[in-house]
């Protein structure tokens, strides 16, 4: 009988599997049957991501790792006009607007050839990074960094050290020296490469990446891979049966590309607020004046108040780097 050992084999591998092979958990299963993202929460994003591009001069969206279009049809809502381009591993949901296109993925780092459909558009990846699969690294015994491995049952053992371009992120972006046995580093260069690969795509864009991330002064210690399912955070087992999800080192993402000509670091909250978001209940004289008007606003608000809290969807990073137009500020 082959041993636990043989089954093992590097996390990056079994997460990317589990995620993207035949029958992986995103072939699959709709995003929000499992979790809430911010385009799952409201409208607004949509909403400020249409005056995002209208103030950027660009004619449409192009949104990475869609989903089932929940942005896409809310985009369509509130940005009338806009060009709209979908792209995710799974084929054309049928609750897509008709006005919008569809790209096939191949999943994790790799994106498919978008034809110039980035060229001039606001290219957003909404928690796609964050589902790029990265090899996980951990402090033995001895000190010395090796690769962590799993089995698909979630068995996890230390193989090998990493490979010497990981060694490199590691030291720019994640050191560890001295840190005691069991330290953690999620090796973020995948994301780097992917997001570098998207922006060389995007000529005369905006593009925005918004994801939970950490920077180098709050790596944290033990790492962030984690599992969901049906709505519940869970042990990260690469079965295909869970979402597998580690936080993003968004200031290394941010410098994986020299071709933009601006590039912005903020939070979802700051970036939202100056894009006319606010969370201010409507003064209670509508409620007399206008009880429809008042009720709307008043959901509005509650629905503002969740994108742009501080340790909620509002603490999620916002990358925004252009290559070419000119972006509005967008921190204070
Ligand atoms: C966390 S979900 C976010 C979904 C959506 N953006 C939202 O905010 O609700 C991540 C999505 O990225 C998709 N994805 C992962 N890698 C991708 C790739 N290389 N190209 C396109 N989509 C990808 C997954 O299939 C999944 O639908």
């Amino acid at each position: 009988m082959p041993s636990t050992r043989a089954h093992s084999r590097p996390f990056e591998h079994a997460w990317h599997d589990a995620l993207y092979g035949p029958k992986g958990f995103y072939r699959t299963a709709a995003p929000v049957e499992h979790f809430r993202t911010s385009a799952h929460a409201s409208p607004l994003l949509a909403k400020a991501l249409a005056r995002l591009a209208r103030e950027c001069g660009l004619s449409g969206v192009v949104d990475i790792g869609s989903g089932r279009g929940e942005l896409l049809n809310a985009l369509a809502d509130v940005g009338p006009g806009l060009e709209l381009v979908g792209v995710d591993v799974v084929p054309r949901p049928t609750s897509l607007l008709p006005s919008a296109r569809w790209v096939d993925s191949p999943g994790g780092p790799d994106l498919p050839d978008l034809g110039g459909a980035a060229e001039g558009a606001l290219v957003v990846a909404n928690e796609w990074l964050d589902d790029v699969p990265c090899p996980v690294l951990q402090v033995d015994d001895r000190g010395r960094l090796r690769v962590v491995h799993t089995t698909r049952e979630g068995s996890q053992t230390l193989g090998d050290p990493p490979t010497a371009p990981d060694l490199e992120w590691v030291r720019r972006w994640w050191p560890v020296d001295g840190a005691p046995p069991g330290t953690r580093v999620e090796v973020g260069r995948s994301r780097d490469l992917a997001w570098a690969s998207l922006v060389r795509q995007a000529h005369n864009s905006v593009l925005v990446a918004i994801d939970y991330a950490h920077h180098a002064a709050s790596r944290p210690p033990t790492g962030t891979l984690v599992g969901f399912r049906a709505g519940r955070q869970v042990a990260p087992v690469p079965d295909r049966s869970c979402d597998i999800t580690a936080h993003v080192a968004m200031d290394a993402v941010a410098e994986a590309t020299p071709d933009v000509t601006s590039s912005v670091l903020t939070t979802q909250r700051e970036a939202l607020q100056l894009l006319g978001i606010t969370a201010e209940p409507p003064p209670h004289a509508l409620a007399t004046q206008n009880p429809t008007a008042y009720l709307a606003a008043l959901a509005n608000a509650g629905e503002a108040g969740e994108l742009l809290a501080r340790d909620g969807l509002g603490g999620f990073v916002w990358l925004v780097q252009s290559r070419g137009p000119q972006v509005p500020p967008l921190c204070p």
